[in-house]
């Protein structure tokens, strides 16, 4: 167990890990990647199509420990996906581990300090919007952040990101607008939502999905919210694209269970991992 689990982590306390990060990894691999991808439950496949240099545990990195929820690797890949240079988060972090906000987001740090410009963030969800059964991918068009807490928590470190980092294009236009390029032409629906970040792990009650759909969210989570805000505010463009895994609680009547969200995962992610791989193969 991490000596780092549950502790708060200041922005200001990131520059000392992401060095010592920073220096685990160059010991193993020269990889300069240009875009940091996070694998949500049960996508970790995108995985497979990487021409992979060098896969390290996530216990054999300053600090962190091994991935503990169910269907999440737990490993940093680093490689080539469609000729582009890349780091994969195999499995992430969660609060309701037990880890900080700041610990939540330091993969996202770590992938930019190793010289990533853009992020993309995946992630299994409940669909809010009754429209988004099973199965459907939704491109992140925008978060509200329920969670509670930020990564941005304490003293600031300036060299990183400002105290007061604007969330307007937090998700990235841009970017958004080349993942639905890529899906058509992978012949794959893609809708386009927002995405509520919940701290979890029980899944949210009949009463709490009806809230969030009149607060404005298509899909709820317990991840990527904060992963989004510390790599907006340390200088990354962030895209990402969440797998909607089931209705949200109370919109079938059908109890949910992980089992379901890892099933529908595995059945649908490879239509994601395809649009992923288009996505990064047209980036200029
Ligand atoms: N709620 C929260 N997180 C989830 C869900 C859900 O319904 N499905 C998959 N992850």
């Amino acid at each position: 167990m991490s000596f780092l689990l549950g502790r708060e982590i200041a922005p200001a306390e990131q520059p000392a890990f992401l060095a010592a990060l920073g220096r685990a990894v160059r010991e193993r691999t020269n990889l300069r990647p240009d875009v940091g991808l996070v694998l949500g439950s049960g996508l970790g496949g995108l995985a497979d199509a990487l021409d992979l240099e060098v896969a390290i545990p996530f216990g054999e990195l300053p600090g962190w420990p091994p991935a503990t929820a169910p269907g999440h690797a737990g490993q940093l890949l680093f490689g080539r996906l469609a000729g582009v240079s890349v780091v994969v988060q195999q499995g992430r972090f969660h609060l309701y581990e037990g880890h900080s906000a700041g610990f939540v987001a330091q993969p996202v740090l770590l992938m930019a300090r190793l010289g990533a410009g853009v992020v993309v963030l995946t992630n299994a969800a409940g669909g809010v919007n009754p429209q988004f059964g099973a199965g459907t991918l939704m491109a992140i068009a925008d978060h509200i952040n329920l969670a509670g807490r930020s990564p941005l928590t304490g003293p600031n470190a300036p060299e990183l990101g400002p105290r007061f980092p604007d969330m307007t294009g937090v998700w990235d236009a841009e970017l958004r607008s080349r993942l639905h390029a890529a899906a058509d032409a992978e012949g794959v629906a893609l809708a386009d939502g927002v995405y509520a970040s919940l701290p979890g792990p029980s899944y949210e009650t009949p009463a709490e999905v009806r809230m969030l759909a009149r607060l404005g969210a298509d899909a709820v989570g317990m991840s990527t919210a904060l992963e989004a805000v510390a790599a907006r505010w340390a200088g990354l463009r962030v895209c990402g694209v969440s797998l909607v895994t089931n209705p949200g609680a109370g919109l079938s009547g059908a109890e949910l269970s992980h089992a379901e969200v890892l099933e529908i995962a595995a059945t649908s992610g490879p239509a994601l991992s395809r649009v992923l791989a288009r996505f990064l193969g047209d980036l200029d």
